[in-house]
């Protein structure tokens, strides 16, 4: 074996791979090691941002960036320190395949209306009198409230209530750069106007418990808002029964024309996780990004415990182990990017064997604060 390694460091290899090199033409010998693993190892790492250091920026933004010098978004994304080397811009990788930030949006604003190829689904962490527009649909949006714009439709903001709104974004941003799919429309009117009535579609569906006549045909987003209080109705009726080991008590939002995930390329999901409950662990080969909505606990991600409380996010990249454990009731949100992996038939999920499905900790993560 050490022969073998012996003669692909040799000098008869590395001159052969230099010529080889000048025609653009690559070594497979020497290559295949580092890209094709034995199993994930994503340069994505765990990670933690603590709300005070989130929050204290967004408040430092608020003056210099407003969407009457252009820029589309005051939003502030949350880069991987593993992906920092992607060009350009980390390709605003928070996992390898999901971008999520933090928006902020001030009273009187208003966020102009464009599409692009990319999906998009906003989580409203704080504030309420701001209204997503979404194919002519204004959509009001409330602490808790989950929002899907898939990718090609219409979609910008308006503020008409007196706090600031603070929402979480998460699109496959990285994904659709990796694959050179890129597309990005503005609006000809600057703010889309509203073509159908407020709660148009909530209504027509009742929560996605039926299905109307005229959508036999499933449709990229025929519920554009899944309103807090359901969600939260939905979790308090599991809760009766026992928790999901790995998750605790979890809700997938999924699109009621279709039966699958909400929106097309990531999945979303809110869990609720009683105080005092610890999770077994296991790995999955999709990432995840929680942002915790409500509560305090922590997370161990391979072995390195994360503390985490209302207004942090975590990172969760592929095949890590992971488990949950929870200080007091805590309602996480999560966004994973498994109906990517289950496109590329790449799902797979392992549960942790040793000590009976617990990690041993050996470390502690130290966020950085403002
Ligand atoms: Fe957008
Ligand atoms: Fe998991």
């Amino acid at each position: 074996m050490a022969e073998k390694i012996d003669f692909f460091q040799s000098d008869l290899v590395k001159d052969f791979n230099r010529e080889i090199d000048k025609f653009h033409l690559g070594p497979l010998w020497n290559a295949i090691p580092e890209l094709m693993h034995k199993q994930p190892t994503p340069s994505a790492v765990p990670y933690l941002w603590k709300w005070e250091t989130l929050y204290a920026k967004l408040m430092e933004a608020q003056d210099i960036f407003t969407p009457d010098r252009g820029g589309e978004r005051r939003a502030i994304y949350l880069q991987n320190p593993g992906l920092k080397g992607r060009q350009p811009w980390g390709w605003g990788s928070t996992t390898q395949t999901l971008y999520a930030a933090v928006q902020l949006l001030l009273p009187g604003e208003t966020a102009p209306s464009h599409r692009h190829t990319q999906s998009a689904l906003r989580f409203i962490m704080q504030g309420d009198g701001a209204y997503s527009i979404v194919q002519g649909e204004r959509l009001f949006m409330e602490e808790g409230d989950f929002l899907t714009t898939p990718g090609g439709l219409w979609h910008g903001h308006a503020h008409l209530g007196d706090k600031p709104m603070i929402w979480m974004d998460c699109l496959d941003i990285p994904t659709i750069y990796a694959i050179g799919g890129t597309f990005f429309e503005g609006h000809p009117d600057r703010l889309e106007p509203a073509s159908v009535p407020d709660r148009f579609s909530p209504g027509r569906y009742e929560g996605g418990m039926v299905r109307p006549i005229s959508d036999r045909e499933p449709k990229l987003a025929p519920v554009g808002s899944y309103k807090w209080s359901q969600t939260l109705a939905a979790l308090e009726g599991m809760s009766r029964f026992e928790p999901d080991p790995y998750d605790g008590y979890a809700v997938e939002f999924i699109n009621p024309s279709n039966g699958r995930t909400a929106n097309a390329n990531i999945a979303a999901w809110m869990h609720k996780l009683p105080g005092g409950f610890h999770s077994q662990a296991h790995r999955h080969t999709s990432s995840s990004i929680y942002q915790v909505f409500k509560g305090s606990g922590h997370t161990i991600i391979d072995g390195i415990r994360y503390d985490w409380s209302q207004g942090d996010f975590l990172v969760i990249p592929n095949w890590a182990w992971h488990e949950h454990v929870a200080d007091q009731d805590s309602y996480l949100f999560s966004v994973s990017d498994s109906p990517i992996m289950d496109k590329f038939d790449l799902q797979r999920e392992e549960r942790y064997e040793p000590n009976k499905g617990n990690q041993e900790i050996t470390g502690q993560f130290q966020p950085l604060l403002p």
